[in-house]
C-alpha cells in the first residue's frame, strides 16, 4: 500500500515501511527472521491475491450505459423502471460460456448476456443465451454438462471425447448441439448475436 502523503510504502495498517527491497536478517548476511511481519503480509496477501474463475460465462465484457422506455407497456406490467417515459442507469454484458478468463473471444460456444437495471426499486437482474434453446432441463445435470466442457484438471486440456460423452449420453441436448455447431457457435461480433431470454424472449424469435 502507498500511502499518498507521504509517498512512502505501507503495511496494510498504514505504517511505513522501512525497506522494500531487503527483509529483516540477523546481521548482513543472516536467516530472515520470523518477526519481520511486513514480509508475512506480504506473502499472506501474494497467497491470497488470486481470484478463482467463475464456472460457467467467465469470460466476458460489457459496457454501462442506461434503459429508456420509449412505448407505453403499462398495460402489462408495473415494475417502475418500465412505465413511460422513464430512464434507468444499467449494465450489459456479453459472455461466452464454457471459455475461462482469458480464453479467446472467437471460440465456439453458445454466447451470453445479462443485464443488471439499477432501478430506483433495487437491482434488477435478466439473463439470456443466444440460443432459444438449451443443452439441459434439468439443473442436476448442469455442473456435470459444463464440467465436460472445461479444462480437465489433470492436463489443463479440453476432452473432446468428455464432450461427446456428456452430449451424445444426453439426447436432449441435441438441438442446442446442432445451434452450437452451426454460425449461432461463432458469432461475428456482439451486434451479430441474437439475443433469448430464457421466459420472456428478447426481439425476434
Ligand atoms: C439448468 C439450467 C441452468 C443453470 C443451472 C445455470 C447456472 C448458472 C450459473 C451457476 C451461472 C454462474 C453464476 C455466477 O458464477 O455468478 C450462470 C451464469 C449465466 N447463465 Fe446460466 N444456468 C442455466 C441455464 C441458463 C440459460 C437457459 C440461460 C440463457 C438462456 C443462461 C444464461 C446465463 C448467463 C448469461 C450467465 C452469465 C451472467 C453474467 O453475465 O453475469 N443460463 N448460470
Amino acid at each position: 500500500m502507498t500511502s499518498d502523503k507521504t509517498k512512502h510504502t505501507t503495511t496494510d495498517a498504514g505504517i511505513p515501511v522501512s525497506s522494500d527491497e531487503h527483509s529483516l536478517s540477523v546481521g548482513p548476511d543472516g536467516p530472515i527472521v520470523l518477526h519481520d511481519h511486513y514480509l508475512m503480509e506480504q506473502m499472506a496477501a501474494f497467497n491470497r491475491e488470486m481470484i478463482p474463475d467463475r464456472q460457467p460465462h467467465a469470460k466476458g465484457s460489457g459496457a454501462f450505459g442506461h434503459f429508456q422506455v420509449t412505448h407505453d407497456v403499462s398495460q402489462y406490467t408495473k415494475a417502475d423502471f418500465l412505465q413511460p417515459g422513464k430512464h434507468t442507469e444499467m449494465l450489459a454484458r456479453f459472455s461466452t460460456v464454457a471459455g475461462e478468463s482469458g480464453s479467446p473471444d472467437t471460440w465456439r460456444d453458445p454466447r451470453g448476456f445479462s443485464l443488471k437495471f439499477y432501478t430506483e426499486e433495487g437491482n434488477f437482474d435478466m439473463v439470456g443465451n443466444n440460443t432459444p434453446v438449451f443443452f439441459v432441463r434439468d439443473p442436476l445435470k448442469f455442473q456435470h454438462f459444463i464440467h465436460s466442457q472445461k479444462r480437465r484438471a489433470d492436463n489443463g486440456l479440453r476432452d473432446h471425447d468428455m464432450q461427446w460423452d456428456f452430449w451424445t449420453l444426453s439426447p436432449q441436448s441435441a438441438h442446442q448441439v446442432t445451434w452450437l455447431m452451426g454460425d449461432r457457435g461463432i458469432p461475428a461480433s456482439w451486434r451479430h448475436e441474437r439475443l433469448f431470454q430464457p421466459y420472456l424472449y428478447v426481439g425476434e424469435r
